[in-house]
């Protein structure tokens, strides 16, 4: 009864427009906003498994390293290190609020601009550091970019795509993440073998690429048509929808947008407003999307394949290749995702993708607890090794098309524009407030729990997968300004909408409450 058989209800209507090539392109310079991310994501795990930048900002954890019978779950535990990592997402998390005025405000652009460039001088800091304050001040200036970036890129994505294929074209911001994050580890891999023992510079430096990319790229994107009507450019707003539909038949889509934007005209304050009971749906989603993301234990993999791939007894150069593998598998999979989420829907992908990561978790932490045990101490066969790297990559997969897309796409495109922004920095301040946590806390956690951290992250991948298949209504093809229906024929959240708190264009309304009457 939850979500599935609602789609055609009120999302059995299209407006007319294909896929112009205009609209691809913006696409895909603005989705390079995702490149900074993974980037950074992908960076920080190899350059603080080398040596010699563990000998010059973290001698102590380097000293341990070398201790040889240290216990294998403990030897990276260390709050320093740790804060070196997630210092950016902490960053990232405060300046969304700022970033969510930006966008509203001055449009999507500037928001990608302004992000871009912070990214920038954090690079260079990084590159050039003298010593730990000067790396983290750099990791909070590249935190800064990133919370710009993914406040904006995401909506604009949303906001530009027809709704046929708005998944699709969202998907576009996590497949450059994960192309970052390969790239950085591939990166970490080459100059890890730069003798003189500056290749962590080389490493961090580079971030200024796809810095560069997007500053400059996003001087070059036009503003979409919901934000420019929301800013009052009624005739400009007009004329990219016709550009970006490749149509002049854009009555319909253009009335939604219009009534969405006088609704939105009237909202003063779009952070008092977001707590209204009507928005009650969206908020929690807003909230639980990104915090079960985080709680999948992605960034485990992500932020620490190297070091977790150490302690399970490679070593450097193999461990450093095996997240390259991990990486090479999470952009292959999510190329899978862009194809099947406007088919198949994105209740579909979040069911299967739930249980094919619960099924590997149980397997690696059994895996690992066999060798392993509590006492950390043990040695791990080639193949044994390699049957936990695959079940490892088989995970990853299952995230690829699931929750790493659909934690970025689905919040984008579930908000009313009159909350849209507020709704998005939400969003990404949960998802950095998790992220932030797992990167404090991982090693530590890892030296606590051992092989039951896969066993914890399991656990929850349980509880998301329920979650969704209770409350979250299918989203596939239904315009953005009509999501408003969804949520009204939803068999729990209808009950938080009154009849007169939906207004779209045309007149869908009695679609909605399809015979079943709203409570509200
Ligand atoms: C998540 C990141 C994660 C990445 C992995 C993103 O959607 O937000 O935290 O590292 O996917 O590909």
């Amino acid at each position: 009864m939850a979500g599935g058989a609602i789609v055609n209800t009120a999302g059995g209507k299209d407006y007319p427009g294909k896929l112009t090539l205009f609209v691809f392109l913006t696409c895909v310079v603005a989705a390079t906003g995702g490149l900074i991310f993974g980037y950074d994501i992908g960076i920080s795990g190899g350059v603080t498994s080398m040596d010699p930048f563990l000998k010059k900002f973290f001698p102590e954890v380097f000293r341990k390293k070398q201790e040889a019978k240290t216990n294998q779950y403990c030897k990276y535990d260390n709050q320093l290190l740790q804060t070196f990592t997630s210092s950016l997402y902490l960053a990232a998390l405060v300046s969304s609020f700022f970033a969510a005025t930006v966008t509203r405000v001055m449009g999507r652009k500037w928001s990608m601009f302004g992000g871009g460039l912070t990214f920038l001088i954090g690079a260079a800091l990084n590159g050039a550091a003298q010593n730990v304050a000067m790396l983290i001040v750099g990791r909070i200036l590249l935190g800064v970019g990133v919370g710009f970036a993914n406040q904006s890129v995401p909506v604009y994505l949303s906001e530009m795509a027809p709704a046929r294929l708005r998944g699709m074209l969202n998907i576009g911001f996590q497949l450059m993440i994960t192309i970052g994050i390969l790239a950085a580890e591939l990166i970490n891999y080459g100059t890890n073998k730069i003798k003189a023992g500056y290749g962590w510079r080389v490493s961090l430096a580079l971030a200024a690429v796809p810095a560069g990319i997007i500053t400059l790229g996003s001087l070059f994107l036009p503003d979409t048509p919901n934000s420019l009507l929301e800013r009052g450019h009624a005739d400009e707003a007009r004329r990219m929808l016709r550009r970006i539909r490749g149509t002049e038949d854009i009555g319909e889509e253009y009335a939604d947008l219009v009534a969405a934007s006088d609704e939105a005209r009237q909202v003063r304050h779009p952070w008092r407003n977001i707590l209204k009971r009507r928005y009650r749906a969206q908020l929690t989603m807003a909230i639980m999307i990104p915090f079960f993301q985080q709680l999948t234990g992605i960034n485990v993999i992500m932020f620490y394949a190297p070091v977790l791939f150490e302690t399970l007894g490679f070593k450097g150069d193999a461990s450093l290749m095996s997240s390259v593998i991990t990486g090479l598998v999470n952009v292959f999979a999510t190329v899978v995702s862009v194809f099947t989420v406007d088919r198949l829907g994105r209740r579909m992908l979040f069911l299967q993708g739930g249980a094919q990561m619960f099924v590997c978790q149980m397997v690696v932490g059994t895996l690992i607890a066999i060798k392993f045990g509590t006492s950390g101490i043990g040695d791990m066969p080639k193949g044994y090794a390699a049957a936990v790297v695959l079940f490892i990559c088989i995970y990853v997969a299952g995230f690829a098309w699931s929750w790493g897309p659909l934690g970025w796409l689905v919040p984008s495109e579930i908000f009313p524009l009159e909350i849209r922004p507020a709704g998005q920095s939400i969003n990404v301040s949960v998802n950095m407030l998790f992220t932030f946590c797992i990167a404090q806390a991982f090693l530590t956690m890892l030296c606590h729990l051992k092989f039951g951290l896969f066993y914890f992250f399991g656990g929850w991948v349980v509880i998301m997968t329920i979650f969704i298949a209770l409350f979250l209504p299918e989203t596939k093809n239904v315009p953005i300004e009509e999501m408003v229906l969804i949520w009204k024929s939803h068999w729990f959240w209808k009950k938080f909408i009154a009849d007169e708190d939906v207004h779209v264009g045309g007149n869908h309304l009695q679609m909605a409450n399809n015979g079943k009457g709203a409570d509200a």
